[in-house]
């Protein structure tokens, strides 16, 4: 296992540079075996996450060949498995995605239970419950999912809340679907955009409305195509906090304001300096920084994933800022080790927010108060989650003295070489095994 040791403080300076999104690359991975063709892939992350899921592509008959780690060629001549293996499907939230080529073009799946961050209870009703108003006869049993159809067929569908990788599952059911889908309280973040964008080269017909409703017309047959994937915003946040929390300068390139706007809306009220250029956003510290209330939501609202890293940023800032978290209720895992740290944060279960949300009765730590500025000081602490990873990094570089991480497997997953990266800008990070 490897291990991080930090040491700070140290301000970041210098380009970093945004690699692919990693929500993005494992959706268009498994929408290119709707296809018997070849898809291409340019500017796709190199990250533990993509790997899965090319395991899991593999698993069910797809070739995928890396040309350079960035471009991958991915061709399904044909479905050879319909069962994903459960030691994948552990890995990530991806496998219930199968569902999809798998009964396109198989007529059956058998899904084990997904794995992913334990950032919430993350069922998978909501995809099932789509599914089986297409038309698939899904039971389950010891927390294995079977599915089975003769042919997707178009249909109405209100989701209870708008769900990213249904909406995504759901759009794969439906372009290949007999007949219309409608798709209701759909999500629309970036990445299922860059989804749809791809299923239309593909051949796709979908529609959408500014309800938050995709119209999608079923086709017979779609073909290859190429894509390239759009840049990480989850990663150009983590990058821009970073510069400003640790008082420094970073130009992040392939920073994408449109990707970023509600967060950079947020960075500006609490006093964080950016410039946006052609080529990406210089991210820079200048003056003190202020406290704020945040509130996380679906797109365009303050994505969920931004929030952890924001946190350190606050510590930081002067005054009391709060943080609701909307999304996932078990978000505020971190908080704890950062808490060992030095960060001054309360958690609470009550909606410190705008209204209530979902986990108003639930008895979930769902809420934070921050109490900046804190100095914060180096420890051991192992990471509970991808976005916890990176947080406890950024933390760690601007604590004072050393750091040891734990649990780096998790940050790997989703940051690209992220110690050479952030040493290249100054910080002190060295990866050692355990
Ligand atoms: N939900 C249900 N039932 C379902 C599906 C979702 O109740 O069948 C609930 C969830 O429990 C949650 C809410 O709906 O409370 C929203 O979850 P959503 O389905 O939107 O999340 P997800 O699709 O599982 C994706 C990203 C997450 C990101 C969220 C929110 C992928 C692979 N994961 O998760 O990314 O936080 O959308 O934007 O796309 C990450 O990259 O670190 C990460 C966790």
């Amino acid at each position: 296992m490897d291990i991080l040791k930090v040491t700070g403080p140290t301000p970041l300076r210098g380009d970093v540079q945004v690699p692919g999104a990693k929500n993005a690359i494992s959706k268009l991975l498994t929408a290119s075996m709707l296809t018997s063709e070849r898809c291409v892939f340019s500017n796709a992350p190199a990250i533990g996450d993509t790997r899965v899921t090319q395991e899991i592509c593999q698993s069910l008959g797809a070739k995928i060949l890396e040309d350079d780690p960035r471009l991958l060629i991915a061709q399904t001549k044909d479905i050879t498995h319909v069962e994903v293996p459960e030691n994948l499907a552990q890995q990530n939230r991806l496998s219930v995605m199968m569902l999809a080529p798998l009964l396109h073009r198989a007529g059956k799946a058998i899904i084990p239970a997904a794995g992913g961050d334990r950032i919430g209870v993350r069922p998978v009703d909501f995809h099932l419950d789509g599914y089986r108003k297409m038309g698939a006869n899904i039971t389950e049993k010891d927390g294995v999912y079977i599915a089975e159809t003769d042919q997707l067929k178009g249909a109405e569908i209100t989701l209870a809340y708008p769900s990213v990788t249904t909406t995504e599952n759901l759009l794969m059911a439906a372009v290949l679907a007999n007949g219309r889908t409608f798709i209701h309280n759909a999500a629309i973040e970036p990445e299922i955009m860059d989804l749809v964008f791809f299923l239309q080269k593909m051949g796709a017909i979908i529609d959408y409305q500014i309800d938050r409703t995709f119209i999608i017309e079923g086709v017979d047959t779609l073909s290859g195509a190429l894509h390239e994937v759009i840049p990480d915003r989850l990663v150009a946040e983590s990058f821009a906090v970073a510069a400003i929390a640790s008082k420094g300068d970073l130009f992040v390139r392939g920073a994408q304001q449109a990707d970023l706007l509600t967060f950079l809306n947020t960075l500006r009220r609490v006093g964080g300096n950016f410039d946006i250029e052609t080529d990406g956003i210089r991210f820079y510290h200048k003056n003190d920084l202020t406290s704020i209330a945040l509130e996380t939501a679906v797109h365009p609202g303050f994505m969920t994933d931004w929030h952890p890293p924001f946190a350190v940023l606050l510590t930081q800032a002067e005054g009391i800022s709060v943080i609701h978290e909307t999304v996932f209720e078990d978000r505020l895992t971190y908080v704890p080790q950062l808490q060992k740290m030095g960060a001054d944060i309360a958690i609470y279960d009550q909606c410190l927010g705008t209204g209530n949300c979902r986990y108003h009765t639930t008895n979930s730590q769902h809420s934070a108060l921050i109490k900046g500025p804190t100095p914060l000081h180096g420890t051991d602490i192992t990471i509970p989650d991808l976005r916890a990873g990176f947080t406890y990094l950024l933390a760690a570089i601007i604590a004072k003295g050393e750091t040891t991480i734990r649990g780096v497997d998790e940050l790997d997953r989703g940051y690209e070489s992220i110690d050479e990266a952030l040493s290249n800008a100054g910080a002190n990070i060295i990866r050692e095994k355990e």
